[in-house]
Order: C-alpha cells, then sequence, then structure tokens
C-alpha cells in the first residue's frame, strides 16, 4: 500500500480555477431542467457540447491531440462538482475522459490519435467504452462478440450491452474475442464507429437513475473493422480493458463523490430552513449525528480520490487506490443520500427536491465499472499478492 509522505492538501490556483468553472457550469448550465430531464429520458445534448467546448471532455489529453492538458486531480475536481447537480451528465464526462480518450492516448498509433481522438478530446463528439455483454458482467472475460481476422480487417459479429452513450456516441471501443482457444489472450480491442455497415444501436434502457444518460445495447452484424482500428498487439484488448477500467474507476469514484456531496449540502440547507418542534431541525441532535457522519465519510471518499488521481499523476502504481477510492465513493454516495432524503422526510420523497433523484443515482456507481464486489476482489488480489 502508497504511503504518501509529502502530504499538502492545498490546491493550487490552477485546480481552483477549475473547479469554479464546474462548479459555475454545473449551476449555470446544468441546474435548470436537471428534473425535466430525468423524468422524461432525455439527454443533455446541449449541455454535453458545451461541456465539450469548456475542454471538459478531454481533460488529461495532451493539447497536441485536442484535450485540455490538465491532471488527474483536476479531473476528480471537475468530476465532483458536475455530479453534484447531474450525474447523467457526468458519467458521459467520465466514459469520453477515462475510458475512451485516456485509454486511446495511451495505447493507440499516432494514426489513431489524429483521427479518433482529437475530435474526441475535443469535444467535437463523443464515444462509448464496450466491454459488457449479455453474458458478460462482471465476468468480463467470456466474450461472445467475435472479431474474426480476414486479413486486412476483423469481421466482428456480437452483442454489448448496457452501453453509456449508446446513441448519441459515435466512436466506440468494442472489445471481441479473436482467438478461442487463447481465452483472455485472444481478445482485442477495436476502435468502432457508428457508420460503419452491420452497426446497429438497440433498445434503450429505462433505468432507475442517470436518466438523462443514453444506456443502449449495440448490435454488430458482419461489421467490417480495418486492421488498422486495433489497438495494440493482438491479443492484447482484455489487458487494455483492465488498465483502462482502472483510471475509469477514479472518474466514477469522483461521481459517487460528486452525488454524495450534492446530497449532503441539500440536507444541510434543508436542515437549516425547515422547522420541527419548535426551531430548525439543524438544532436536533438526530440531525445533526446524521450531518456529522455525511460530511465524515463524504471527506475521506474525497481524499481516497484525490490520492488515487495523485498517484495516477505521478506515475505511482493506483490500480488498488484506485478501486478502494470507487469502493468507498460509491458506498457512501449510497448512504449519504439515504439519510439525505430522511432529513427531507416527505420532501425528500418527492421529485421537486433533488435528493431522491441522487439516490437513484447513486445506486449505479457501486454496479458500473466494476461492482463492489469486483472492487473488493481487486483490492483483495493487490493486497495478499506479495
Ligand atoms: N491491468 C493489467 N492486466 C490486468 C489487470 C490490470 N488491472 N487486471 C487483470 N489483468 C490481466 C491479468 O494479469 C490476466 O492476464 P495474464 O493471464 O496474462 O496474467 C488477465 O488480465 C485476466 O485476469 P484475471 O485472471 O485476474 O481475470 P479474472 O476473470 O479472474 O478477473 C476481473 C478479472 C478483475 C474480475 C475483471 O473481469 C473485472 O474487472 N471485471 C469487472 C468488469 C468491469 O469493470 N466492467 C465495467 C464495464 S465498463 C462500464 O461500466 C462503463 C460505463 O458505461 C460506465
Amino acid at each position: 500500500m502508497h504511503q504518501i509522505l509529502n502530504m499538502n492538501f492545498e490546491l493550487s490556483e490552477e485546480h481552483l480555477m477549475i473547479q469554479q468553472a464546474a462548479r459555475d457550469f454545473a449551476r449555470t448550465e446544468l441546474l435548470p431542467g436537471v428534473i425535466e430531464r430525468d423524468n422524461e429520458q432525455r439527454f443533455p445534448a446541449e449541455q454535453i457540447k458545451k461541456l465539450g467546448e469548456l475542454g471538459f471532455l478531454g481533460m488529461m489529453v495532451d493539447p497536441k491531440w485536442g484535450g485540455s492538458g490538465m491532471d488527474s486531480v483536476s479531473y476528480v475536481l471537475a468530476m465532483e462538482e458536475i455530479s453534484k447537480v447531474d450525474a447523467s451528465a457526468s458519467v458521459v464526462m467520465s466514459v469520453n475522459n477515462s475510458l475512451v480518450c485516456w485509454g486511446l492516448e495511451t495505447y493507440g498509433s499516432e494514426e489513431q490519435k489524429e483521427k479518433f481522438l482529437k475530435p474526441l478530446a475535443s469535444g467535437q463528439i463523443h464515444g462509448g467504452f464496450c466491454l459488457s455483454e449479455p453474458e458478460a458482467g462482471s465476468d468480463a472475460t467470456s466474450q461472445r462478440t467475435t472479431a474474426v481476422d480476414m486479413g486486412d480487417h476483423y469481421l466482428v459479429n456480437g452483442t454489448k450491452n448496457w452501453i453509456t452513450n449508446g446513441k448519441s456516441g459515435s466512436t466506440f471501443l468494442v472489445m471481441a474475442q479473436t482467438d478461442v482457444e487463447k481465452g483472455h489472450r485472444g481478445i482485442n480491442c477495436l476502435i468502432v464507429t457508428s457508420d460503419m455497415e452491420g452497426f446497429t444501436v438497440g433498445k434503450k434502457e429505462d433505468k432507475l437513475g442517470i436518466r438523462g444518460s443514453d444506456t443502449h445495447s449495440l448490435m454488430f452484424q458482419d461489421m467490417k473493422v480495418p486492421k488498422a482500428n486495433r489497438i495494440g498487439e493482438d491479443g492484447f484488448g482484455f489487458k487494455f480493458a483492465m488498465k483502462v477500467l482502472s483510471g475509469g474507476r477514479i472518474g466514477i469514484a469522483s461521481q459517487a463523490l460528486g452525488i454524495a456531496s450534492g446530497a449532503y449540502e441539500l440536507a444541510l440547507q434543508y436542515s437549516k430552513e425547515r422547522k420541527a418542534f419548535g426551531t430548525e431541525i439543524m438544532n436536533h441532535q438526530a440531525i445533526q449525528f446524521k450531518l456529522a457522519d455525511m460530511a465524515t465519510r463524504i471527506e475521506a471518499a474525497r481524499l481516497f480520490c484525490l490520492k488515487a488521481a495523485w498517484l495516477k499523476d505521478n506515475d505511482e502504481e493506483y490500480l488498488e487506490a484506485a478501486s478502494m477510492a470507487k469502493l468507498f465513493a460509491s458506498e457512501t454516495a449510497m448512504w449519504v443520500t439515504v439519510e439525505a432524503v430522511q432529513i427531507h422526510g416527505g420532501y425528500g420523497y418527492v421529485k421537486e427536491y433533488h435528493v431522491e433523484r441522487l439516490m437513484r443515482d447513486a445506486k449505479i456507481t457501486q454496479i458500473y465499472e466494476g461492482t463492489s464486489e469486483i472492487q473488493r476482489v481487486v483490492i483483495a488480489r493487490s493486497l495478499l499478492k506479495d
């Protein structure tokens, strides 16, 4: 386990500016209409376009590839602020930044970066990450989608499930099995675009939370994908997916952190306004203890997220730290949002007070990019490996 010796909890001027920019954007652009978008399952298209213009869809990508050249700490700070208000928007941001852009920048060829990364990092388009299948969720090595080697191209057939940005996205990183005999070492990651023949967008999922995001299944039928679109060496696809997901988990941990802190701020405010038994409810110890526990867990989650990001920025091993951050932050988000609803009482159970939406949004953070159980597997394996 990593020890951080040179501890400095102060954020730089630049970090504070990025945090403020994200906070302002969330309040002015995302807050208006967030309840309606959730009700109507409406994708925040305009807002995502503006997030792209602000440089928030390719935050960590080198400016030469269209990105903003920021560090992972900035990414955590921005993700928290956006997620406080609209987790449907922040999942688009997280998938595009840490799964699609980071994967392409780190492992893609120069040609792939020129062609695919630039428009993704500059926010002209956004993309998706296709690992999960009807029969391969946590057990991600069991890929049924096939990519048969045809010489200059792969012939891809199969179905991917629960794909974030499934309809709104236009570039996808697709994991597919080329050589069944080789098991996970026979999986490739292919860059697929939605205009390829044989690419079909399947049904939109009617979800409990993050209802503004578009989650679809994707179907591929005899889709020809050029060999030039393979990321890395033949058979690198599963390791690529695992490496990319380690960073992605920092993004989802920060999303969970934001959902938790958004719910906490609303509960704190409400407790200062709502009166019961002749005084504001904040004066009751039952409420104070809840607020104290919420704030303590949120601060711990924030430190976990920042530590994982700091390790990544400093080229240190961050696999275990990212999984700890994701596990702790998502469990915190679920717990805190339930408490926030409780503090709001009957008002917490109705849609015009944002906390019920935040509670529904929190649930997915315990599931996607590796369930809480998978994070425990990753953490335990890391603890036991030495
Ligand atoms: N980095 C590099 N390589 C890794 C790795 C990592 N982090 N983790 C595993 N590997 C390698 C292993 O070394 C092994 O390779 P070798 O055999 O060559 O040594 C290979 O990958 C297989 O690993 P395991 O034997 O450990 O495989 P497993 O089946 O026992 O377990 C798992 C792997 C950790 C459970 C993995 O399947 C997993 O993470 N599952 C969860 C999948 C997931 O997170 N899905 C999220 C979908 S994306 C999403 O949700 C996006 C969204 O829309 C928001």
